[in-house]
Parts: C-alpha cells; structure tokens; sequence
C-alpha cells in the first residue's frame, strides 16, 4: 500500500544511460513503488537538443532545455550529462535545493567530490553514485556499507573495459596493440579518441573513488600515479604467457606503512601489471570489469560485471534512485560520506610490490655476477632468474620504462648476448628505480627491455 506522496525525478541528460535510465522508469515505475513505498514520478529530462536521436523512443512532452527550473521542482535529480560543467553547478544547485543526487559522473567526482559531498552534508541531502565505477557491478555500497565495519587492505581493480579488451585481445589472439585498439573502436569499446582509456586517466579516476571510500579519506585524482597500456608490447604478452602470468590494467589502492617512519598512509597506481593465471582476475576476459578487495576479516573478495554499457548502467542508476526514494520515505538526513581516516596519500616510492625485468645482457663470465651485485647493491631481493639466448633479430621494441633509461644504449650487435628474465622479492618502487638506473647504466646490459609488476601473488 502506497501512502507517500510521488517523489518527482528530474533527469539530466538523455545519452546511452540517461535514455536507458529514462526507459525503464518508465515501463517499470509501478513496481520499483512498490518497493519504495512511493510513486517515483519523472518529471521531465533536461537536454541541450530535446530533436537529437536517442538510443530508444521517449516521450516528447518529457524534454527539456531548462534544467535549472527543472532541478527545482524534484525530490531526486539524476545527473548523467557528464562533464564537468554545467554537470557540477546543477548538482550543487540540486543539493542546496534539499534534493537528493544521482550520478555517474566518475571525472566529477574524482576532481570535485569532496566539494560535492560537503555540498550534501550541509542540507541532509545525499549523493548516490554506484555508476561511477565499474558500471552495473555493485561495488560502491559493498564499499560503503558492506564493509564499513572491516579494514580494506588493499583493492586490485580492472575498472577499465576498453583497456581489458585490448589487453585480452594480444594475450588470446596473438593481436598487436594498434590492432586490437583497431578492433575495440570498431566495436565500439574505444571512443574515437581513446586516451582517457588507453592512457590509465578513466581508470585514475575510478581509482580515486575507490580509494576515497575503501580507506576514508580524501584522495585526489593528481595523487593517483597513472601509466596507460601504450607501452605495452606484443613481445611482454608473449613473455607473460609463456611464464604464467597475464598483463592487466590495475587500479590498485592500498594501505602503505612507510618503512621509514611507520607512517600509515594509502597509495594509489594504476599501470599495466603481470598477474598470475591463478589469480581470478586472470579470468576477467573482454571488456569485462571486476575488483578485487582484500579485507583484514572478511578476506578476498570480487566483485565482477559489465563496467559500461547503457542498460547495464542504468541498472546502476535505477538501485541508486530506489536508495534515494526509500530514504525519502524513511525521512532523517542523509549518510554523509565517510572521510574520518584522514590517511595521507604517500609517494609511490613507498609502495612495495614484485616485478619483472627483462635485460638483454652481454653473454660473457662473470656478467650474471654484476647483475646479481647490482641488485643486492640496492637492497632488492632477486626471487627467479631465467637466461635464455637472445633472439638473433630482436623482434622487440625496447620502450623506455616507468622506472627510467630503457638502456646504455649498447646494441648488443658486437657481442653474443643473452636475454635474463629476473623476478624481484617484494622491493620498493624508489629501490627499483635506482636498480633499473644502475642496470641500463653497466656496460653489460645492452638494454632493459621491460619492467613489469608483479601483482596479486
Ligand atoms: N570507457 C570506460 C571503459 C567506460 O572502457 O571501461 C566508462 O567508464
């Protein structure tokens, strides 16, 4: 039995979600009442053209260009228009009118969230945005009300879909990167110009959010450390099959202790990273999503999913409009976000992590000795060592690292050389940086041909 009054919804924007979202409050508006306990009336949907194509039919009557008389007369807006202005003033303007915010603006959020939730604070409203990260997976309130009573250790996150296609692509199909980025724009994975994705800032983002509620506290988008797929070679995939491990775009968060001060704080990366084919991210295929959180009680967790798609985020949006509504009905403010842990965010020099060095090295005695002086020179651990013989034409495009000079710049063509594939112990980013500096700088290193992570073991 309905006995609330209709709780009027305001939407901004009508594109691949907003239409989704706009269809099926529609078609299914009686019975998410039922579950409110309130009518959920949508009121009108803001758009800068109201005669532009939609991905489905909506009715005329409801469009709008006047969002801001719009944003004044509803209980909930739901904002997904994107961007960040007009999208930031309308969700203030909507906040400070008492109305509750849907969003999914993750580039919002990641650059102005702290602003908005105190925005929402300071009426009793609240901001809901399960769609910002990780698109239909429910990973936002598993985050903030799940595991609001546990310690988040660490999250692994592949929050990027057009990135995880491409990576998927060279590592089952043999593609290179350019081609798979060719497939993932025909499919229309990849925007038309992919650098958000490709380039880790869309999975920066998403990663901030993350961070932001996993650890409660401020985590600005800057001081999330990013490197994209683009350096990423057929020949490291080959290499990560052949040693068991699968090249992924982690956005990864967690608490650090820095060793020298026993400072706690958090840190935030994302870059391509080896995983073990163990590991149940190895099986996250396509432009698939999924994150998996390490909790001090509750263990490991994943949570796995489309990470966009309209319908899929919609779903999102529609759970996010139901809280929304039912905490109308409920009545009391709204549940602030939680920024209580005030963790610093430390430089990723204090990250400890494994990593793969692949070296091309001249095959002469004594040369393994150097190498292996060069290592405990820097205090890092050396785990496995593999040597091989180089290939006689290195098919291998030698990519200057994250950790520095890809090499002394030695060709290896005078001399008989050797490729040596090291697997570090856990060791500082800062002493991994220095050892790679030491190893391109000897003369018996002709280059240093991939430094990858090793993550999740
Ligand atoms: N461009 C994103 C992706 C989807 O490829 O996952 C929206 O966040």
């Amino acid at each position: 039995m309905i006995e609330y009054r209709n709780l009027k919804i305001a939407l901004l924007g009508a594109g691949s979600v907003g239409s989704r979202v706009a269809a099926l409050l529609l078609e299914h508006g009686d019975e998410l009442a039922s579950r409110v306990g309130a009518g959920l009336e949508l009121v009108g949907i803001a758009v800068r053209d109201v005669e532009a194509e939609r991905d489905v039919t909506l009715p005329k009557e409801l469009f709008t260009t006047d969002a801001e008389s719009l944003i004044l007369s509803a209980d909930i807006v739901i904002e997904l228009m994107g961007g960040i202005e007009p999208a930031r003033s309308y969700i203030l303007k909507s906040l400070n009118s008492g109305a509750d915010v849907v969003t999914g603006n993750k580039a919002l959020l990641a650059l102005h969230g702290t602003e908005l939730f105190e925005a929402a604070e300071q009426v009793g409203a609240q901001l809901f945005y399960e769609a910002a990260a990780g698109g239909a997976i429910p990973i936002i309130r598993p985050l903030r009300d799940s595991l609001a009573g546990d310690r988040v250790q660490r999250i692994l996150g592949i929050v990027n879909g057009t990135t995880n296609f491409i990576l998927d692509r060279m590592d089952v199909d043999g593609d290179t990167l350019e081609d798979a980025l060719a497939t993932a724009t025909a499919l229309g994975y990849a925007e038309a110009d992919p650098t958000a994705d490709i380039e880790g800032f869309d999975a920066a983002q998403k990663a901030a959010i993350l961070a932001r509620l996993a650890f409660h506290s401020a985590v600005p988008v800057e001081a999330v450390s990013r490197e994209g797929i683009t350096g990423v070679t057929a020949a490291q995939v080959e290499r990560a099959r052949r040693s068991g491990y699968v090249v992924k775009l982690l956005a990864i968060c967690e608490r650090v202790v820095d060793p020298v001060t026993g400072e706690e704080g958090i840190a935030a990366r994302v870059h391509p990273a080896l995983v073990s084919r163990l590991h149940p991210l190895a099986a996250v295929h396509g432009a698939k999503n999924a994150v998996f959180v390490e909790a001090e009680a509750a263990g490991d967790l994943m949570f796995y999913g489309a990470g966009a798609g309209g319908l899929e985020t919609a779903s999102a949006v529609l759970g996010d409009l139901v809280s929304a509504a039912r905490r109308h009905v409920a009545g009391g403010p709204g549940v602030a976000e939680s920024l209580t842990a005030h963790l610093p965010v430390l430089d990723i020099g204090k990250v400890q992590t494994r990593y793969q060095i692949t070296l091309e090295v001249v095959d002469a005695t004594g040369v393994l000795a150097t190498i292996a002086g060069i290592f405990s020179d820097h205090g890092v651990s050396v785990e496995t060592l593999e040597q091989s013989a180089a290939p006689a034409a290195r098919p291998e495009t030698v990519q200057p690292t994250a950790f520095g000079a890809a090499g002394h710049g030695a060709t290896g063509a005078d001399h008989i050389t050797a490729t040596l594939v090291i697997v570090t112990h856990r060791a500082s980013e800062k002493s991994l940086a220095a050892t790679v500096g030491s190893l391109a700088a000897n003369p018996a290193v002709s280059s240093v041909t991939s430094v990858m992570r090793v993550e999740g073991a």
